[in-house]
């Protein structure tokens, strides 16, 4: 697999394609100021990211929207070069209300379409994924059925004590991926970030601090050997930083099984 920052968009089966790196977009709205939204997608479409991860229930879509459509009135780039991904959140399943939902997120964001149109949970093929947890039944499976995974999370998240598991060990502080880092010059979340777009993966780490977005997208310019990709496969933990065991007694739970 060619990437590069200006080219790193991978084919799905449908014939569609999706940029390997996406701005995640999800912050605690209370503390996050007004605005932080809006300038960090508008920095991440100037350093190179075409993938946008939002929703609705984030409260922050129409920042999301107010960003993309100003970077295409300055003609940074075009509707078709940039890939939005919303969501449908849990309380809007029934399928009378997905269409009324979706038309929302369009009106919120000022858009004509999305790119991508998810349920939010119970997920169906976007699960967290990063060296503690790499997923790799999953990994095979949807290979075997030309399924792309998106990572959430690939970072290790932001360790939330409200729906992280803050016992489970922080990621970036791996011995492993801090050498590896040091080796090509990188830190441990480009090590993590270059690990999953190596192998097909794409991720979509949340950043609103604008040299964390600019570092996040520097994933273009190294490659990891195959003899560091298996030692960094083999840091697999099963540890999922996001078990939502609130939610553990609803019947379509996804993390009962081991997919
Ligand atoms: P920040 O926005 O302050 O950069 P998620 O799991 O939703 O993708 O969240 C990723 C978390 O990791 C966020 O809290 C984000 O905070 C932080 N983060 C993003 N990029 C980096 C980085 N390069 N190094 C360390 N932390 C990062």
């Amino acid at each position: 697999m060619d990437l590069s920052a200006a080219s790193h968009r991978i084919p799905l089966s449908d014939g569609n394609s999706i940029p390997i790196i996406g701005l995640g977009t999800y912050s605690e709205p209370k503390s996050t100021p007004k605005g932080a939204c809006a300038t960090s997608v508008k920095v991440a479409i100037d350093t190179g990211y075409r993938h946008i991860d939002g929703a609705y229930i984030y409260q922050n879509e129409h920042e999301v929207g107010e960003a993309i459509r100003e970077k295409i009135a300055e003609g940074k780039v075009r509707r078709e070069d940039i890939f939005y991904c919303g969501k449908l959140w849990a309380t809007n399943h029934v399928p009378e209300m997905v269409r009324p939902t979706l038309e929302r997120t369009l009106r919120v964001l000022q858009l004509d379409y999305v790119d991508l149109y998810i349920i939010e949970v119970p997920m169906a093929f976007k699960v967290e994924c990063h060296p503690y947890f790499t997923q790799p039944k999953l990994l095979k499976f949807c290979q075997q059925h030309d399924i792309v995974i998106i990572a959430y999370s690939p970072l290790g998240t932001s360790r939330n004590p409200i729906w992280v598991n803050v016992s489970s060990p922080p990621l970036l502080k791996d011995a492993l991926l801090n050498s590896l880092g040091k080796r090509y010059n990188k830190t441990a979340a480009q090590i993590v970030l270059r690990f999953n777009i190596q192998r097909g993966v794409v991720v979509i780490p949340k950043s609103f601090n604008l040299e964390r977005i600019k570092e996040n997208f520097q994933i273009f310019d190294f490659s990891l050997t195959e003899e560091e990709m298996k030692d960094i496969e083999a840091l697999n933990k099963n540890v999922r930083f996001v078990p939502l065991l609130m939610w553990r007694d609803h019947p379509e739970y996804p993390f009962h099984d081991e997919y």
